[in-house]
């Protein structure tokens, strides 16, 4: 369990973003806990966002797409890719910033990514005659910039992924809806927000770092996103008793279209 999950009981105040050491965030440690052996939950929050971006507007459009708080993960752009015609990954720590880009130009695609690429495919359906290999195409498609999701441009993509950052970043729910807002407030007014969220989680340890989470429900997330989207739907999915990961026993998936 978390080592701050006592400190969290005491009265201390909730930390904030600022009070973590994103910087040295252990990007290689965290990739292989959360996705070195992928789970069946990986497969579904691909099924989950893979089936909104589909239908995402503008209809058979290519879309301008951004992923916020990418962390080491290529599924959110595994997830974008067959409908981006540019994706941009915005995420906070160096480390990851630095990890993604290298794990971009790998000659060898590590075997996780193949399994999540071959789910993605098949989430998506024959239709859509995916390559083999997608890492050529995220090359050519995808930018890695480092940034906050509190400085995120307005109004500047057409859709926004964003998986396990704004509740995993810090332990105020101020920050929370602060993060909220600027994540709703970056698609275009109409462009699709796709989210997913850790529940029941008291935080979460990587390379014995711990790391922020706020508990959150279907309806708390539904209230904070009312005011930036309509259409919202917040729902639980393949929540469990345990903890899988740390800090991980499920997820809430959103979707709302950007007021
Ligand atoms: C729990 S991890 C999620 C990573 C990845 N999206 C995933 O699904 O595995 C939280 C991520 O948020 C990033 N982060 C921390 N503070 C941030 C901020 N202010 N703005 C954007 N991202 C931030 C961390 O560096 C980390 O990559």
């Amino acid at each position: 369990m978390p080592a701050d999950k006592t400190q969290q009981s005491s009265a201390r105040p909730p930390s904030g973003n600022a009070d973590y050491q994103w910087a040295a965030f252990d990007s290689e440690a965290y990739f292989q806990h959360y996705y070195g052996e992928p789970h069946p939950d990986d497969d579904r929050v691909i099924r989950c966002a893979v089936e909104t971006i589909k239908g995402a507007p503008p209809a058979g459009a290519e879309l301008d797409i951004v992923d916020v708080g990418t962390g080491p993960n290529l599924i959110p752009l595994f997830c974008a890719l067959p409908r981006a015609a540019r994706i941009t990954a915005w995420e906070y720590a160096q480390s990851n910033v630095d990890w993604l880009k290298a794990d971009l130009v790998r000659a060898d695609m590590r075997p996780q990514w193949r399994h999540f690429w071959a789910v993605t495919r098949t989430a998506y359906g024959p239709d859509w005659d995916l390559p083999e290999d997608p890492i050529p195409a995220l090359q050519a498609k995808a930018t890695i910039r480092q940034g906050s999701i509190f400085d995120l441009p307005a109004r500047r993509w057409d859709a926004a992924t964003m998986f396990f950052c704004a509740e995993s970043i810090t332990e105020r729910p101020d920050e929370f809806e602060a993060a909220c807002a600027t994540f709703a407030r970056c698609v275009k007014q109409g462009g699709a927000l796709i989210a997913a969220f850790l529940v029941r989680s008291a935080g979460y340890v990587v390379a014995e770092r711990s790391f922020p989470v706020l508990s959150l429900s279907p309806d708390s997330i539904e209230t904070v996103f009312a005011a930036h989207a309509s259409g919202i739907k917040a729902e639980k999915i393949g929540i469990v008793e345990r903890e899988i990961r740390s800090g991980y026993s499920g997820f809430i998936f959103l979707t709302g279209t950007a007021r």
